[in-house]
């Protein structure tokens, strides 16, 4: 598609910025800070939480840069958007999908372009329910605002990775993209054991992959790729293996017994003419011994994202990010959050509405070279 994904180098930095308000201060909250911190086009506005204890904290100590920002953190909304022209929105949305919604919904509606990882129905929002779609198209309109949601993984790593890849290809066969790794590091205890299943007995059925949970969150991207391959699917199926653990292994989030779930491996296989040809593959264990004959990270490390092209040429490209002290997760994270606040120039000056991972061309890291922020 001719109108896809190019690069976008523009309004950044000479001359006025963009005054970006982050909302939310997990680990996407921390990276988006450090993100903007380090944009020449954006100027940190305001950051929102919503934890009293957390209020009037300086952002840069929040976000680990090693020196203030001068923007002290605010329980108030209305006055945090009040100084914005855009929202990083990086409060939590898959344990608060409709409460997220109406945030975004109200960013808009006053005219911020919004950036989120938050919403996983809106990453591919031409097929995301009316229910979903129609608030967030009529507070665009209301505003002349626009909204782009992505990620990682859903995110880059199985849209605009892999099809601007693609642009490298003679044949393809088949393109994947895999996420690989380890969650003995990642401090998420509740999602690490309840949601994806580590350390719980081998008969529970982990919500994450759930009957229909994978297509739901990464079936998007499948449809993305597709898209921009100009193939039909004839329809988007999922697999799952999971493998326990041999031996007992203890991290930073206690004992995971031996017996109990140490792997876990899933695709989103996008089908044309019967053959699985466009797939979301996540491998994923708590322990790197565990399920050792399974795809791990080309460099041994803890974790990494990669993508495939089985064809002639056969491309294989491995991408192993970190920040937060060695931490793949931060990196992965900050990876994210990266891609969602350099769009925020280009989302300032575009039609009111809905973008995706496609329509979103990548912005270069123009005028960041040797721009230290720590
Ligand atoms: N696709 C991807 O690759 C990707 C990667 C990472 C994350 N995500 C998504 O991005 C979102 C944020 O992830 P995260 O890792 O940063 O999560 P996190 O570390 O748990 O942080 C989420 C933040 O949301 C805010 N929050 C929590 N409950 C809230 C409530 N009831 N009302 C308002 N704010 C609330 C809190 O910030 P305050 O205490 O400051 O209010 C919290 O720190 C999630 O929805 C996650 O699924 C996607």
């Amino acid at each position: 598609m001719a109108d896809e994904n190019t690069f976008y180098s523009g309004a950044s930095g000479a001359g006025t910025t963009v005054p970006v308000a982050v909302w939310g201060t997990g680990n996407m909250g921390r990276a988006a800070i450090r993100s903007v911190a380090a944009h020449p086009g954006l100027e940190l506005s305001a950051v929102i939480t919503s934890s009293p204890e957390k209020a009037g904290r300086d952002a840069g100590d929040l976000a680990d840069l090693g020196r203030d920002l001068g923007v002290l953190t605010t329980t108030d909304v209305d006055a945090a958007l009040g100084g914005a022209r855009a929202v990083a929105y990086m409060a939590s949305g898959d344990i608060r999908p409709d409460a997220a919604l109406e945030d975004v919904a109200r960013c808009l509606r006053a005219g911020r372009a919004v950036v989120t990882p938050a919403l996983y129905a809106l990453y591919d929002h031409r097929s995301a329910p009316d229910e979903v779609t129609a608030p967030l198209l009529d507070a665009a309109k209301q505003g002349a605002s626009a909204f782009f949601a992505s990620g990682v993984d859903p995110g880059w790593g199985n849209d605009v990775l892999p099809v601007l890849l693609s642009g490298l290809a003679g044949t393809v066969e088949e393109v994947r993209c895999q996420e690989i790794f380890d969650y003995s590091t990642y401090d998420q205890p509740d999602s690490v054991r309840f949601l994806v299943g580590m350390g719980e007995a081998m008969d529970y059925e982990p919500p994450m992959v759930a009957a229909g949970v994978p297509t739901m969150v990464w079936g998007g991207q499948v449809r993305m790729i597709a898209r921009a391959l100009g193939v039909e699917l004839d329809e988007i199926r999922e697999t799952l293996e999971r493998r326990p653990l041999d031996t007992d292994v203890t991290n930073g989030m206690g004992l995971f017994g031996a017996g109990t779930q140490g792997a876990l491996r899933f695709e989103v296989q996008g089908l044309v003419a019967g053959e699985p040809r466009i797939v979301v593959e996540h491998v994923t264990r708590i322990d790197p011994g565990c399920a050792p004959d399974w795809p791990v990270p080309p460099d041994g490390g803890a974790g990494a994202h990669r993508v495939v092209i089985e064809g002639r040429p056969r491309i294989e490209v491995s991408l192993e990010a970190t920040d937060e002290g060695g931490n793949r997760a931060a990196g992965g994270n900050a990876t994210a959050a990266n891609r969602l606040v350099n769009a925020i120039p280009w989302l300032t000056t575009v039609e009111p509405g809905l973008y995706d991972g496609l329509d979103v061309p990548l912005s270069p890291a123009h005028g960041r070279i040797g721009r230290s922020t720590s």
